[in-house]
């Protein structure tokens, strides 16, 4: 029998330096979130909340979630493929030159280069280095399926072929801008229209990047952690084709209520509502493959990961159709509530996938037995208690602030000033930072359990054999 040699070792560099910009991003996160109560916090020019915060998004997106990415898709390809990388030479140029644009992106947002679009803040010559980046990812990967020996495509294959094109499409298009010097650039949208590309952009670089990838990991790794088959791959395929139709659509769901034509608003509500239904297609689709499975909640710590995520994934996807109608938007837009909707996605959905593709996938590639399940049951608890703090507190803050906003009194004059609504978001505030610390802690546990691992875990060296 051909033997196919695996290149897991690019795996484990990006897992490395995808955990430590996930670090990154919750360190950050953790201070901002205190800034706000502390403003003392904002103690350097380069480091108040204003030049920190694109930090923190760009870390978690760009760094923690595309970086897991990168080394997922690259273990996920080559064994759905059954052979090997395409080329394992471009793969480490992408390892270095995706530390070298993250570096030069933190570099100039901490400098005040920004484009100042939200999610594409990076200015032109950064904007090159990630369009190099991520054509060297493409190609790999497509050069490695179009090379597979496997004939079937499993439906992780067309999630990660969907986020490679979709995101090279929609970055391209809102990166088109005038250079005028090195690092200045303005739109070459102007009005609404720069508005409609920019959250056409935005709201699809959710669908392509914390969604289709996370959905790749969930549909692999699911069936390899409960050793039972996904339950339906017609399904998985129908979920798979309506989302990614339906999600282009959406984008000016984010611009309600603004000059942006009413048919164009009102085709994003439309979509945005029917998008319930392929998110729920995958949701059902992992709950159904846990029949007769459930007792491995107890005893299986990826599972209990994996369908904690997916549970996050099906209320994100019930919420923010709720928040895409005119009427329940024009209560929460600019509110609490959508850092609450953020990180629901960002810390419980995508995060937890993450955690269990990570928890699998390193006993694997190094070959010997994670270091301590207590440890990794620990972590489990202590990043959903973190989130669940985070997002529950800044919902009811954001309730509560928009309750303030609203309120009127008989003659028509404001209830309160918009200062009595800002100091009652005093304490939700304080909550998001201990909810932040808590999943920090967390992430912590994490890492010491992954280092022992891979220093003096147990060795399981068939293990290689049987990933
Ligand atoms: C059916 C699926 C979804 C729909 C229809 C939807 C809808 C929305 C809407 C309407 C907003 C704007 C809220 C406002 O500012 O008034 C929003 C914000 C946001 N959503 Fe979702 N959402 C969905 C799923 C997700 C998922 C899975 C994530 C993953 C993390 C996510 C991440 C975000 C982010 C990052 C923002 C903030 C954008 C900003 O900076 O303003 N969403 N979503
Ligand atoms: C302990 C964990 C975290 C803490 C304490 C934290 C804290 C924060 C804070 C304070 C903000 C600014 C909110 C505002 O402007 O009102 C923010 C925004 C954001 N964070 Fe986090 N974060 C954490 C984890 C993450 C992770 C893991 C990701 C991505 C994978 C992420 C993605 C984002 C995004 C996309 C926004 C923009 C939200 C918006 O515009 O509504 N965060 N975060």
């Amino acid at each position: 029998m051909e033997t196919v040699n695996y290149n897991y070792a690019i795996v484990r560099s990006f897992i490395t330096w995808s955990i430590i910009w996930g670090v990154v991003t919750v360190l950050v996160g953790v201070l901002i979130s205190f800034q706000l109560v502390l403003p003392e916090l904002n103690f350097a020019p380069y480091l108040t909340y204003g030049r920190l915060r694109p930090i923190h998004t760009n870390a978690g997106i760009f760094g923690w979630g595309i970086g897991s990415f990168f080394a997922l898709f690259y273990y996920m390809v080559q064994r759905l493929c059954r052979t090997s990388l395409w080329s394992d030479g471009l793969a480490k140029f992408q390892l270095w030159f995706f530390n070298a644009t993250i570096i030069t992106a933190a570099v100039t947002l901490l400098l005040g280069y920004t484009t100042s679009k939200e999610y594409h803040e990076l200015e032109w010559p950064v904007d090159i280095m990630v369009v190099i980046l991520w054509v060297a990812f493409a190609i790999n990967i497509i050069m490695t399926i179009v090379k597979r020996r496997e004939p079937q495509m499993y439906v992780s294959l067309w999630f990660m072929l969907a986020s490679l094109v979709g995101v090279a499409i929609l970055y391209l298009v809102n990166a088109a801008e005038v250079p005028v010097s090195l690092f200045k650039s303005y739109s070459a949208y102007a009005g609404t229209n720069d508005a409609n590309v920019q959250w056409w952009f935005g709201h699809n670089a959710v669908a392509m990047v914390l969604t289709a990838p996370p959905l790749a990991v969930f549909y692999y790794f699911l069936p390899k952690a409960t050793g039972a088959p996904i339950y339906s791959h017609r399904l998985s395929i129908v979920a798979f084709w309506s989302l990614i139709f339906m999600y282009l659509w959406t984008g000016a769901h984010h611009l309600l209520w603004t000059p942006v034509p009413d048919w164009v608003q009102t085709l994003a509500m439309a979509f945005s509502v029917m998008l319930i239904a392929p998110s729920w297609g995958s949701v059902f689709n992992g709950y159904l493959t846990m029949n007769g499975q459930w007792h491995q909640m107890r005893e299986n710590y990826l599972v209990k990961f994996l369908i904690l995520g997916i549970t996050f994934y099906g209320l994100q996807t019930l919420q923010g159709p709720l928040q895409a109608v005119r009427s329940f938007s024009s209560f929460i837009h600019y509110t609490e509530w959508v850092p609450g909707h953020v990180h629901m996605g960002a810390m419980g959905w995508v995060s937890l996938v993450l955690f269990a593709a990570i928890y699998y996938l390193v006993p694997k590639i190094y070959g010997r037995e994670l270091y301590s399940i207590p440890l990794a049951n620990l972590h489990f608890w202590l990043v959903l208690v973190g989130q669940l703090i985070y997002s529950i507190s800044l919902w009811v803050a954001g309730l509560q602030q928009a309750g303030m906003w609203h309120a009127m009194n008989n003659d028509g004059s404001l209830t309160y000033t918009f200062m009595e609504a800002f100091v009652e978001m005093y304490p939700y505030w304080w909550m998001r930072g201990v909810g932040g610390l808590i999943y920090l802690v967390g992430i912590l546990v994490f890492i010491v359990n992954l280092i022992k691992t891979a220093q003096g875990g147990k060795p399981a060296p068939e293990a290689i054999q049987n990933a």
